[in-house]
Order: structure tokens, then sequence, then C-alpha cells
């Protein structure tokens, strides 16, 4: 299972001071060094914390793969078109949100999404969709053509009792079983972190996981190198 590291948080404490540091950039590169596959940066439409220029520079450095998180809007889109990263995420984004609440709902937006993702791929550009973990969204996703789906784990990460964490577990990876079989790529992410990924580990249709604030968090303690290191162990244990 490979890492996506998602270097958002370094930005937002940038932002705390309105300078230049922390830089995202360094992080992607001490990330990429550690082993990381691929940087997650979300250019949210009010840049509450990696901006444009963050977006470029990213491009411009990441050798392994840029994945641009983002809502599908027009003014987002022009950019990501203009940038041309490696693959593009599609979230759904509320203005006051925390983080990401919750996957599209792909089912009631089918056709604008096939349209997103046609105007993606007539320029190159992979797809991912990032959905809950139910039957009918990874349906919907796959009559989109995308070619990814990451899959929503907030609601597994946010569960307490065992009963729950199991339960949120097996919807995980009914989604997961079902997205491979209509020949998706299966992605996961969303409050993971060191003591919640193995299971997640376990489901072999999950080719790759999205980790941020735990990873960053983690890192403000070990540095950036070690952190990823210790994520990746859990991934390859
Ligand atoms: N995947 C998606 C689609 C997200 O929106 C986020 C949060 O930016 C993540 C993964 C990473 O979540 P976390 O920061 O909780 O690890």
């Amino acid at each position: 299972m490979r890492l996506a590291v998602n270097i958002d948080h370094v930005a937002t404490i940038r932002e705390a001071r309105g300078g230049i540091e922390p830089d995202p950039v360094h992080a992607a590169v001490l990330a990429e060094l550690a082993g990381a596959a691929g940087i997650v940066c979300h250019l949210r439409e009010d840049r509450r914390h990696i901006n444009d220029r963050d977006v470029r520079a990213l491009r411009d450095i990441v050798t392994t793969k840029l994945d641009l998180e983002m809502a599908a809007t027009t003014e987002i889109i022009t950019i990501a078109l203009e940038i041309e990263p490696d693959l593009v995420t599609i979230v759904p984004e509320k203005r006051q949100e925390l983080t990401t609440e919750g996957g599209l709902n792909v089912a009631d937006n089918e056709v604008f999404l096939t349209e997103v993702v046609d105007m993606f791929h007539d320029r190159g550009i992979a797809v991912s969709l990032f959905i809950e973990p139910e039957s009918t969204q990874v349906e919907a996703a796959a009559r989109t053509g995308c070619d990814i789906i990451e899959l929503h784990t907030g609601t597994y990460a946010n569960a307490r009792v065992p009963g729950e964490v199991d339960r949120q577990l097996v919807r995980i990876r009914n989604a997961a079983e079902r997205a491979a079989d209509e020949g998706l790529v299966v992605t996961a992410g969303h409050g993971l972190h060191l003591r919640n990924l193995e299971p997640i580990t376990k489901i072999h249709q999950i080719e790759e996981v999205s980790i941020g604030h735990a990873l960053i968090a983690h890192a403000l303690f070990v540095g950036m190198d070690r952190a990823v290191r210790d994520y990746l162990d859990v991934l390859r244990n």
C-alpha cells in the first residue's frame, strides 16, 4: 500500500503568521525523499492554507505524483487545467468546515461530474472522486469514467465503540471490493493515523492512503523524514 502525503497543514502553520515559513514545498521534498509515493495539496476557494504559488511550485518540484485536491468550481478547474497536476481529487467543499466533511454525492451529480472527468481526461489528467464507502456512490463514480475512487475513512476514524469501528471497516471493505470489480483504482483517506491505519492495510483492494493532519502533527515532534518512515512501516508490515 502506497502513502500519499497531504502537506496542507504545513501551509496552515505558515498562514498563522502570514509569512513564508514553513514552506510546504520543503515538506514535499522531504516526504518524497523519505519514500512517499505522492504529494497531495488542497487549493481551497478561500486559500486558507495552500495558495496558488504553492501549487505552481509543487508542480515544478514534485517528482512522484502531484495530486491536487479541489472542489469542482469554475475557478479551481481553470487553475488545475493550467497547472496540470498528475491527478485531481474532486471533493465537496464548504467554506465553514474545518476539513472536508464527507464524500461527494456522485449519484445526484453524475452528469456534471462526468463532464468534469471528461475535461481533465482531454488534458491527460487522471481523476479521483472522493466518496462515501457506499455501493450507490461507487457505481455512480464508475459511470462517470473516473480513474480512481478515494474512500472517505472519516466515519471509521471517528468511530469509538468496537462494534461501530468494525461496522465501518465492513462498509469500507465492501465498497473497495465493489470498486475493484468495476475496474477502479481504490484509495482511502481522512482521519487516518498511526493507531487506526493497520486495519485499513488489510483491505487489499486499497492501493494507497492519503494522510495529512496526523502525519504533519507527528512530524512536528519527530521531523518529516521520520514521520513519513513511521507511516511507511505500518503500511509495509
Ligand atoms: N483525503 C481527502 C480527500 C481529504 O480531503 C483529506 C483532508 O484534506 C485527506 C485525505 C487527509 O485527511 P487527514 O488530514 O485527516 O489525514
